[in-house]
C-alpha cells in the first residue's frame, strides 16, 4: 500500500464536515495530521467544540487548533438554518469534550506544519477559506510546499445565493487568494456534491450497522436530511465535505476537468460566485481540477465501509 496521504482538515463542523472527519480518521490511506477550525456553519467557538466532540467519539489524538472567527473583510454570515444552532444538531453530546483545543492558532499550525513538511502535505478545507488565505498571507513560501489544496466549495450554481455556494460566499476574498495562489487546487463544488445524496436506502444500511459511530451518523443524517428536504426539497442530504477525503482515498470515484476558475468579489448579485470556465471561453490558464461526475456506488461503498470499520 502506498504511504498514507498526510492531510490537515480545515473545517466548520457541520454535519458533513463531521462525516469527512470520520472517513479521514478511519482510512489507512489518510494520515490526519491536524484539524483546524473556522467560523462557517456556526461561530468558530462552536465549530471548534464540535471538532473536539468528534475527536472524543473517534478517539482521535491529533491537534485541534481554532482559527478565524470572521472573514477577511466581510461581515460574518453563518448557517444555523442548515446545521442548527449548535452546528451539529440532532445527536446529544456531553456538554464538555474531554479533548482540549491546542493553544496554537490554526493559521500558525498550518504554516508550521507546511514549512516543516517535505512538500507532501495536503490542505483539505471544507469550510470558508479564511484560515488558508491567512496562512498564505502570513508565509507566502507555503505555496511552494503545499502538495494540493482539496476544497469543498463553489460550483456552477449556488446554494446561498443563486450563483454562490456558502463556503465561498462567506469569504470570497479568501477564496480569491487561494484559487490564485499557484498551489494545485482540486475543487468539489455543488455540481459533484449534490450527486452524493444520502437516500432512505443508504440511511437504512447505516442504521443497521449498530456501532457507536454509525449510530451517531444515523442521528446526524436524520437531522441533516430533514433540513435538506424542508429547505431545498431534496430526497436527502448531500454529504458535501466527504467528497474531499473520498478523493484522497480513491480518486477513481470521480471524473475531473482542468478548468479556469475565477472568484467574483464585487458583484451585487454575484458576490462569492466561482466562475467555472468549462468551455474555456476565457482562454485563461486553467487553475483548477474540477470534479464533474461521481461513482455513487463507489462513494457510498467507501463511506458505509468506513462506518462498519
Ligand atoms: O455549501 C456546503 C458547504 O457549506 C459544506 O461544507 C457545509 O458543511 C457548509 O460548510
Ligand atoms: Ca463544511
Amino acid at each position: 500500500m502506498p504511504n498514507p496521504k498526510k492531510i490537515i482538515l480545515d473545517c466548520d463542523p457541520g454535519h458533513d464536515d463531521a462525516i469527512a472527519m470520520i472517513l479521514a480518521a478511519s482510512n489507512p490511506h489518510i494520515q490526519l495530521e491536524a484539524i483546524t477550525t473556522v467560523a462557517g456553519n456556526v461561530e468558530v467557538e462552536k465549530t471548534t467544540l464540535n471538532a473536539l466532540r468528534m475527536c472524543d467519539i473517534l478517539g482521535l489524538d491529533v491537534p485541534v487548533a481554532e482559527g478565524a472567527a470572521e472573514p477577511l473583510v466581510r461581515e460574518r454570515e453563518i448557517a444555523p438554518t442548515i446545521h442548527g444552532k449548535t452546528g451539529l444538531d440532532g445527536p446529544k453530546f456531553p456538554n464538555v469534550p474531554r479533548k482540549e483545543v491546542s493553544d496554537q492558532h490554526a493559521v500558525d499550525l498550518i504554516v508550521e506544519k507546511v514549512m516543516d513538511s517535505d512538500g507532501d502535505l495536503y490542505l483539505v478545507p471544507t469550510g470558508p477559506l479564511t484560515n488558508i488565505a491567512l496562512a498564505i498571507q502570513k508565509e507566502p513560501l507555503i505555496t511552494e510546499k503545499i502538495k494540493e489544496i482539496v476544497v469543498m466549495g463553489g460550483g456552477t450554481f449556488g446554494n446561498w445565493t443563486p450563483t454562490a455556494e456558502f463556503n465561498i460566499y462567506v469569504d470570497a476574498e479568501a477564496a480569491e487568494i487561494v484559487f490564485n495562489s499557484g498551489v494545485p487546487v482540486t475543487m468539489f463544488g455543488l455540481d459533484i456534491t449534490h450527486q452524493t445524496i444520502a437516500t432512505e436506502e443508504i440511511l437504512k444500511q447505516i442504521s443497521e450497522i449498530g456501532n457507536p459511530v454509525s449510530n451517531l451518523v444515523s442521528e446526524l443524517l436524520a437531522y441533516f436530511s430533514t433540513t435538506y428536504k424542508e429547505v431545498f426539497g431534496f430526497d436527502g442530504a448531500p454529504i458535501h465535505d466527504a467528497c474531499t477525503v473520498a478523493y484522497l482515498i480513491d480518486e477513481t470515484i470521480f471524473d475531473f476537468e482542468k478548468v479556469r476558475v475565477d472568484i467574483e468579489t464585487e458583484g451585487t448579485y454575484t458576490y462569492g460566485t466561482t466562475c467555472v470556465d468549462r468551455l474555456h471561453v476565457t482562454g485563461r490558464e486553467p487553475n483548477v481540477k474540477f470534479a464533474t461526475e461521481l461513482d455513487y456506488e463507489g462513494f457510498w461503498r467507501l463511506l458505509v465501509g468506513a462506518l462498519r470499520a
